[in-house]
């Protein structure tokens, strides 16, 4: 079988993720990249083996060379380049939140299905080992009915001060919710009913970032379950690890704990840090990629080589975001919302 075309559309700190995944794989060429930072791009192609290197997103998704074109640009920018990407037939992965507009989630997933290519979200914790475990556990009835969840998914303040230049234009419901949302829905098999959420903006507004520190919310799932998540970006940076992951799941039959990031499977101590190197999302083993981040765009490329269903979907995409938007009317009028 001939090799697959892979092109990028912004090279930061998760384009990285979709470099190492494309660079590394054996029938995949890493066509072009692109980036508005031009010594970013001009970078980042040298540093993977691109064959070329672009500034212009029209330039890369005109690319006959290219099939697949993964969007990692911004959470409000990856709109026009997926549908742009998807008029030229080629298959996309876009990063999660697939848009932050509901009439932009729709325009992605109908250029999609126009164009008749593949659409994938990177929700892709349906790839953590952890909550694959749960998944299984839920399924195979071990749980019973499922009652009510508690999910922290937390950044260090670092994110949105440091790493994030367009932190201030989106918020921790974007860039962390939308993984949680996604796994309620997956995890439960359900739709999120009604959300009651409340926000507080004192640090990060204090340090220029015009973004609340947290939201606390509360989901009722349709079938009566209910769910506590918990969305920070403001844990200190003394953290030794970057983002704390936790779970909670209570059934009647059964309950099931997961802790993603803060375990104690390899703890390191040396004169300059503690820290809790990570095992599951990126690890390099024996100069190969593992983990999650990784694994999910494995399985869309496999999606595109051997014409499968991408097990996340643009639908997928859209339901995130529609509870996103509800969490955010509701920080916003301080009442329950229901999500539409
Ligand atoms: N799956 C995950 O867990 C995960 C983790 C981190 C980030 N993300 C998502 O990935 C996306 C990017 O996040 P990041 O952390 O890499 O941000 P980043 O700021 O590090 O990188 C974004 C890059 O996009 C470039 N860019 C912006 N607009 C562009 C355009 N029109 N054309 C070309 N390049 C453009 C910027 O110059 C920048 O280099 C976001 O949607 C974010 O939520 C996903």
């Amino acid at each position: 079988m001939a090799s697959t075309g892979a092109g990028i559309v912004g090279l930061g700190i998760w384009g990285e993720t979709h470099l190492m995944a494309y660079a590394e794989h054996p029938h995949v060429d890493l066509v072009k990249v692109c980036d508005l930072n031009k010594s970013r791009a001009r970078k980042m192609a040298k540093e993977y083996g691109a064959k070329s290197w672009c500034t212009d997103y029209r330039e890369l998704v005109t690319d006959p060379e290219i099939d697949i074109v993964s969007i990692v640009t911004p959470d409000f920018a990856h709109t026009d380049i997926a549908v742009a990407a998807a008029k030229n037939k080629k298959h996309i992965l876009v990063e999660k939140p697939l848009a932050t507009t509901v009439a932009d989630c729709k325009k992605i997933i109908s250029a999609a299905k126009r164009n008749k290519v593949k659409l994938m979200c990177d929700f892709h914790n349906h790839w953590n080992p952890c909550m694959h475990r749960v998944k299984e556990a839920v399924d195979a009835g071990e749980m019973g009915t499922l009652q009510f969840m508690s999910l922290r998914l937390n950044d260090t303040i670092e994110v949105p001060r440091d790493w994030l230049a367009w932190s201030g234009k989106s918020s921790v419901l974007w860039f962390l919710a939308s993984h949680s949302v996604d796994l309620v829905r997956w995890i439960f098999k359900d739709e999120v009913d009604r959300v009651y959420t409340v926000a507080r903006s004192r640090v990060l507004k204090k340090l220029g970032k015009n973004t609340p520190d947290f939201y606390m919310s509360t989901l009722e799932m349709k079938k009566g379950a209910v769910v506590a998540i918990e969305n920070g970006w403001i844990m200190s940076d003394k953290m030794p690890i970057v983002c704390a992951f936790q779970m909670e799941l209570i059934g009647d039959k059964g309950t099931i704990l997961s802790d993603v990031v803060s375990h104690e499977a390899v703890q390191k101590f040396t004169d300059k840090e503690v820290s809790l190197p990570d095992l599951f999302g990126r690890p390099e083993i024996q100069g190969k990629t593992y983990g999650f981040a990784v694994e999910s765009i494995r399985h869309f490329i496999d999606c595109v080589r051997l014409n499968r269903k991408p097990h996340v979907t643009g639908e997928d995409g859209l339901a995130a975001t529609k509870v996103i938007l509800a969490m955010m009317e509701s920080a916003k009028t301080g009442k329950p919302v229901k999500v539409r």
